[in-house]
């Protein structure tokens, strides 16, 4: 049995992916730019065993089902394919911290189980092929290969060739932070998946969101390469709110967000009124991500951490892109 145990860490999106060119291929429409964080993150392993009848995927201590199970076994088959081998695979995995939350478990997920898987193979595959995996799972797992601040862009080919991420900056080089304001811990109503599907398919703002997203993809790497936080943190707000915009256009709406949501985003902009550097982003779950820069972090996460129905408040610096453990 060949066993291999992989880390990676989830990353937050700056300028957001929301809705796919290809939903088999999971190609994303749109590019985004993320910043993987240092420590939020998902451990899996993985062995191939030839006495194992099918695929068993634990995550979290209980067995995966359904949707789930079938997401991992399609980067496992795809693993097998690569490397002419047909053993099935026994997959442990944990988050270090709760899933489907918008917490973003899916994207350390999937980068942790496509290096794992590849090494458990004995397959040594580039960023490129480690990615092509990831994204198998899910559209954002791409980005956390890499570690520091990355670029997936949406690229045109129909296989996907072009859709590989890229840094752009590493981990070390810039000293910010992400401050999760974790405000609840449901399970999310509407998958991303179905999510962007639904609005893909009825918002009126779908069109307008792909047409104006290769702007703020540029405008965003450009102000990362000149560490320019009020330039980026711009657009950090711009590109959240138009996703979130479009997505609550669609019908039946999708809304993430609840009433500390609302309180977190009001709060940042006090601060910023304040003539401090915060800025917001939020995924498919109702927790706010503040950029600010790391000099001012402990101020406004001691301000956050005040706001009503804000449970605690982690803090995240660029952190490392996946690695093998053993
Ligand atoms: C709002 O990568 O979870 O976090 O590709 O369908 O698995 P699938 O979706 P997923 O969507 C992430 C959406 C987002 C924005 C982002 O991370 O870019």
């Amino acid at each position: 049995m060949h066993v291999s145990k992989a880390r990676a860490r989830t990353n937050i999106a700056l300028v957001k992916y929301w809705g796919k060119r290809d939903g088999a291929l999971n190609l994303p429409a749109v590019g985004s730019i993320s910043m993987t964080l240092s420590s939020l993150h998902t451990t899996t392993e993985v062995g191939f065993d030839t006495r194992l009848s099918e695929d068993t995927v634990v995550i979290n201590g209980r067995p995966a089902q359904g949707r789930e199970r079938e997401r991992v076994c399609a980067v496992l088959d795809v693993v097998r394919q690569t490397a002419g081998a047909g053993h099935r695979a026994a997959v442990r995995t944990e988050n270090n911290f709760p899933t489907a939350s918008g917490l973003a478990s899916s994207a350390s997920g999937f980068a942790a189980l496509a290096a794992a898987a590849a090494r458990a193979a004995g397959l040594e595959l580039p960023v490129s092929e480690l990615s092509r995996l990831a994204r198998l799972g899910s559209g954002s797992a791409p980005r956390s290969i890499l570690g520091g601040f990355v670029e997936l862009p949406a690229g045109v080919l129909a296989d996907g060739s072009d859709c590989v991420p890229r840094e752009i900056l590493p981990p070390d080089a810039w000293d910010v932070r992400l401050l999760v304001a974790v405000n609840g811990r449901a399970e999310k109503a509407v998958g991303s998946t179905e999510g962007m599907e639904r609005t893909k398919g009825t918002s009126p703002y779908y069109r307008q969101w792909v047409e104006t997203h290769a702007a703020d993809m540029q405008a965003a790497a450009d102000a990362i390469r000149a560490r320019g936080i009020a330039r980026l943190g711009a657009v950090v707000e711009s590109s959240c709110f138009k996703m979130h915009a479009s997505m609550m256009a669609a019908t039946p709406p999708i809304l993430y967000w609840n009433g500390a949501t609302v309180e977190v985003i009001r709060t940042v902009r006090d601060l910023r009124n304040a003539g401090l550097d915060a800025y917001v982003t939020i995924d498919a779950g109702p927790h706010v991500k503040v950029l600010c820069p790391a000099a001012q972090s402990s101020e406004i996460a001691d301000r956050i951490a005040k706001v009503d129905g804000v449970e605690r408040v982690i803090v995240e610096r660029p952190g490392p892109g996946v690695e093998i453990l053993t």
